[in-house]
């Protein structure tokens, strides 16, 4: 998954292109920046930063991290707001990362992670939000004759996609395509206020972090 984002990271937004997603894209923007106004923002797996100058629009701080200086790297070359600064971090340590964020946002990378490792995964995340944190979570629905087929499924459940890049090099990726029940149930009781929204071929997860038991 890392080698191949590293790989990916120049042609990356060839897939926010598809003419059938402009719309959702469209709207999907339009309606990230008033979610973190005013808010400290951590993004998990930022990947070239395609939706941060969007999201980060009205944040007061917006700390933008992944584990590929190449991802990291076509983010900085873009105009983002001031308040946005970069990290590497691995998403499923966050070593490094302080604990002081109260809102976070997560584009296209709950998808793939493996569904054994979610759990400790958002255990993590929320480990570095203060209580009341806004968390949104945003990635793709499967859509035929858009997404790429799924090309096999594990014992575990986890499905999978088989993908090309254009020097012809194929890598196999793990995608998984949850459902709104799913999701909010791996968020768990912490999840307050969860509210799933079906765009066509986007999905958005968010909700507010209630204090730990
Ligand atoms: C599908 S991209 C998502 C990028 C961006 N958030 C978006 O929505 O367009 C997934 C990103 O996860 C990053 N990644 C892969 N493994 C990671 C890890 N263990 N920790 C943090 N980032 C990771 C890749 O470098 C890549 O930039």
């Amino acid at each position: 998954m890392q080698a191949y984002y590293a790989e990916r990271a120049r042609e990356y937004e060839a897939v926010y292109a598809k003419p059938e997603r402009q719309a959702d894209l469209a709207a999907i923007k339009a309606w990230l920046p008033a979610q973190f106004a005013g808010r400290h923002v951590l993004e998990v797996a930022t990947g070239t930063g395609y939706w941060t100058p969007a999201a980060a629009a009205q944040a007061a701080s917006w700390l933008a991290t992944d584990i590929n200086p190449e991802t990291l790297a076509v983010a900085q070359a873009k105009t983002m707001p001031a308040s946005v600064s970069v990290q590497l971090a691995d998403a499923y340590t966050l070593d490094g990362v302080p604990d002081t964020f109260d809102a976070a946002f997560i584009g296209c990378w709950w998808s793939h992670i493996p569904l054994r490792r979610l759990p400790d995964w958002l255990a993590t995340l929320h480990s570095k939000l203060q209580h009341g944190a806004r968390v949104v979570h945003l990635d793709n629905q499967f859509v035929q004759a858009s997404s790429t087929p799924i090309s096999r499924q594990d014992d575990e459940g986890n499905t999978y996609q088989t993908r090309q890049l254009s020097d012809g090099r194929q890598f196999e990726v793990l995608k998984n395509f949850p459902t709104a029940e799913q999701a909010i149930a791996l968020a768990g009781p912490r999840a307050r206020n969860a509210q799933w929204t079906d765009f066509h071929h986007y999905w958005v997860l968010s909700y507010e972090l209630a204090p730990q038991d």
